[in-house]
């Protein structure tokens, strides 16, 4: 017998029984976003490893351990993990900058797969989708808010009522060394009542250990200090403009002082947005400031911030109701070899007419072809053949309401279009 292949672990495949909720999913992004002044770029799915060395960090669990990298002759190659550093060097190296050097600050969305080699599990896989936009030349706290303000507008619009915005600051380069050092004091005396994992992120990233999901350990780092009294002046001001915004456009929000993102490019902002309808992996999206990566990235010193939701979460949220059915207009029913022939060109010239239309592609008796019309949604089905072939008459039967009259081809077309 031949192998059967499966899809690889961590990764599925999206199926026409599933695709409706995706595509409702994707028309709302394009609408909403548009409405924003967002506009879409699509970058490869790889790049160089280095690009995701220098922005996503090298302690970074997705660095360490999770990307999919390989060599092509003497380049390293890495299957993109996130999408903020390829905008970001498309950014750069479109010299998209010079518009904001003007005044106006680039706002940019894009939906595509992505690649962690992590342990799959409900809600986890190794190839998943996301939603993101980045906001590139805007450091006034309003972009954040406004940017927060659109994701509501967007979570809104898809019907998802449970969830909650997670909101904190991971300050910048003038605050967070002194906090880290303070960190870093705090758990020295703790260390041994810590996990392994803990121990090691002390030495290299001591804010990572913040992070640890082991039960026993987060409830003793439930006491650690928070970055947010430890903020410099400046951070702290933003924070609270940013808090006055979104208080001001009524978006509710709860305050984390030790959320700890996975990624190294966050200064100030950062948030995530969770739903207890998830599971474990409960997070729909995060996101946040990154104000030193565009430089960091060989660009001139300019501000961004951006969330990613994962697609996959999302569409698991989505209420039925809010997904449109696929559409069939009508399913031509062949009676008999010359209403099968017949089929050929009428199907043609309704599908010319804008109409949705599905025929036999196989010669199958009458009953079994309406069931199929019935089982595929179409609303109407249309008999073709027998005596009103010869007038180009057929009965048009409504599948809804089980009318059926006999029509020629123009009064069909006229019905249909209504
Ligand atoms: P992230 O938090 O690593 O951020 O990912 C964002 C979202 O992607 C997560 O909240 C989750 O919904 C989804 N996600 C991540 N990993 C997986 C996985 N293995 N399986 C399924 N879903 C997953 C970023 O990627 C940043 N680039 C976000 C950002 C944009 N920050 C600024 N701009």
């Amino acid at each position: 017998m031949k192998r059967r292949f499966q899809a690889l672990r961590g990764t599925r495949d999206i199926l026409p029984t599933e695709i409706e909720r995706w595509h409702f999913l994707e028309r709302t992004v394009h609408e909403i976003f548009s409405r924003y002044g967002f506009r879409e770029l699509r970058t490869p799915v790889f790049e160089s490893t280095e690009l995701f060395q220098r922005s996503v960090g090298d302690s970074t669990d997705i660095v360490r351990k999770e990307m999919y990298t390989f060599r092509s002759g003497e380049e390293s190659l890495t299957l993109r993990p996130e999408n903020t550093a390829s905008v970001v060097r498309a950014f750069v190296q479109h010299a998209m900058f010079r518009e904001v050097a003007g005044g106006f600050p680039e706002r940019l969305y894009y939906m595509g797969p992505m690649f962690r080699r992590e342990r799959p599990q409900k809600g986890r896989q190794r190839q998943f989708h996301q939603i993101g936009v980045e906001v590139l030349g805007a450091a006034e706290p309003l972009a954040d808010a406004e940017t927060l303000q659109m994701l509501e507008a967007f979570l809104d619009a898809l019907g998802l009522e449970r969830r909650e915005l997670v909101l904190g600051s991971v300050g910048d380069q003038n605050c967070r060394p002194a906090f880290r050092r303070e960190l870093q004091r705090w758990l020295e005396g703790r260390l041994s009542h810590l996990c392994e994992d803990c121990r090691r992120r002390y030495a290299e990233n001591p804010l990572r250990v913040l992070d640890c999901k082991v039960e026993a350990d987060r409830k003793l780092l439930a006491q650690a200090p928070t970055i947010l009294e430890a903020l410099c002046t400046d951070c702290a001001e933003h924070f609270a403009e940013v808090r006055r915004l979104l208080d001001g456009y009524g978006i509710h929000y709860r305050i984390d002082g030790r959320m700890v993102r996975g990624l190294d490019y966050y200064r100030r902002t950062v948030f995530e947005v969770l739903s207890d309808d998830l599971g474990a992996q409960n997070a729909i999206l995060g996101g946040g400031r990154y104000d030193g990566l565009v430089q960091e990235l060989g660009g001139p010193a300019l501000p961004g911030f951006g969330f990613a939701i994962g697609m996959e979460r999302l569409v698991l949220l989505l209420p039925d109701a809010r997904i449109p059915p696929r559409r069939v207009d009508l399913a031509l029913v062949a009676l008999g070899p010359e209403g099968f022939a017949a089929c050929l060109g009428l199907a043609r010239r309704l599908r010319a007419a804008g109409l949705i239309t599905l025929m036999p592609l196989v010669p199958r008796p009458m009953g079994p072809q309406l069931k199929r019309a019935d089982k595929c949604g179409a609303r109407f089905a249309l008999f073709v053949g027998g005596d009103g072939l010869e007038r180009g008459h057929h009965e048009l039967k409504d599948l809804h309401t089980g009318e059926q009259i006999g029509l020629d081809e123009a009064a069909i077309l006229a019905r249909l279009g209504e």
